[in-house]
């Protein structure tokens, strides 16, 4: 048995009752280390099973898988999401992205994969992407706006995020600056900008998303489990996907036009009520130097105002924040 339907179908048939290791490997003739492996592989593809070393396997539950069909019937936008690139698997959506982008495609294109082999984030950090349990998704915009105004469309995606994500699933997440939804302290969303530029002028930007809406706890690698959690974990039941990315395109597409027509006042009113950072005693790590100080409020750029000891305010336009 090559092909893992027979043994899913097996799993569906006995649906809410163990299947044992020996029942499997005599239905299908195989060695009990040959069940262990394709349990295994359903486990990797986002099959989870409760297991009894008496009783054997019982389906827990499948992966889902996005059905654009169903999610562009639901749009209403005119731009965000109307063209939607769907993958199975790829290393990165940034990557994919950016070459449609390079080939001409329009405004508002994402390109979305069930699971990402190496997804990216900010400073070089790997993304955690498992199969099927969250939103990893890159959006081709091509906003007409100088190099310098590139925080501005950061500081909005994270607004656009936050808002999204709190209307859907009323839980309590905030911005930490510049971009990091945070629940409980522990990172659940991340933003990462890529910019294509030329002469002070930016051509295209690759606005890549990562939600983690369903990952179960034994679903992050260890070093994660301290500072990211998922929509799921922190609100105790299965978000719909479909749902949030149709919500997140709509709101994009009203705040990035209102950008476009009214610039940043607005945006940095909502950011600024969405943040985590601001008022709170904070340090902001940055390549050669840490500032410390009282997070006062962000500036006309997107800057974060830093009140420090010596009286100072100073203006940080990069780096990462400690609260
Ligand atoms: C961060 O918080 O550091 C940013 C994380 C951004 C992750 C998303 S997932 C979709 C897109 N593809 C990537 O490789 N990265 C972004």
């Amino acid at each position: 048995m090559n092909n893992l339907t027979p043994l899913i179908e097996l799993f569906r048939a006995n649906q809410g009752n163990y299947v044992s290791g020996e029942q499997i490997s005599q239905h299908f003739s195989l060695s009990r280390t040959a069940v262990w492996k394709k349990i295994n592989k359903l486990k990797q593809l986002g099959f989870t099973f409760e297991a009894s070393p008496r009783l054997g396997y019982r389906l827990l539950s499948e992966p889902s898988v996005l059905d654009i069909d169903r999610i562009q019937a639901q749009l209403t936008t005119s731009r965000i999401g109307r063209g939607i690139t769907y993958l199975e698997q790829t290393d990165s959506t940034q990557n994919i992205a950016r070459q449609l982008s390079a080939s001409g495609i329009p405004e508002g294109h994402i390109c979305i994969a069930e699971t990402q082999t190496a997804g990216r984030g900010r400073m070089g950090r790997a993304w955690h992407s498992p199969q099927g349990k969250g939103l990893w998704y890159s959006m081709v915009l091509r906003p007409t706006i100088p190099l310098r105004a590139m925080s501005h469309l950061t500081l909005l995606t994270a607004v656009v995020l936050c808002e999204t994500i709190r209307e859907q699933t009323n839980l309590p997440v905030g911005i930490k600056w510049p971009n990091d939804l945070l629940l409980d302290g522990k990172k659940v969303s991340g933003i990462l900008l890529e910019t294509i530029a030329e002469d002070d002028r930016v051509q295209s930007v690759i606005c890549g998303i990562g939600i983690s809406v369903n990952l179960g706890v034994d679903e992050y690698p260890d070093d994660l489990k301290a500072i990211a959690q998922s929509l799921a974990m922190a609100g105790g039941q299965a978000y719909d996907r479909e749902a949030l990315l149709v919500a997140f395109c709509e709101k994009f597409e009203q705040t990035y036009e209102l950008y476009l027509a009214e610039g940043f006042d607005p945006i940095r009113a909502r950011w600024e009520a969405q943040s985590v950072t601001l008022n709170k005693q904070i340090e902001v790590q940055q390549v050669n130097r840490t500032i410390a100080g009282l997070a006062v409020g962000i500036d006309e750029q997107g800057a974060l105002l830093v009140h420090t000891s010596d009286g100072e305010v100073v203006r940080c336009y990069s780096g990462d924040v400690r609260l």
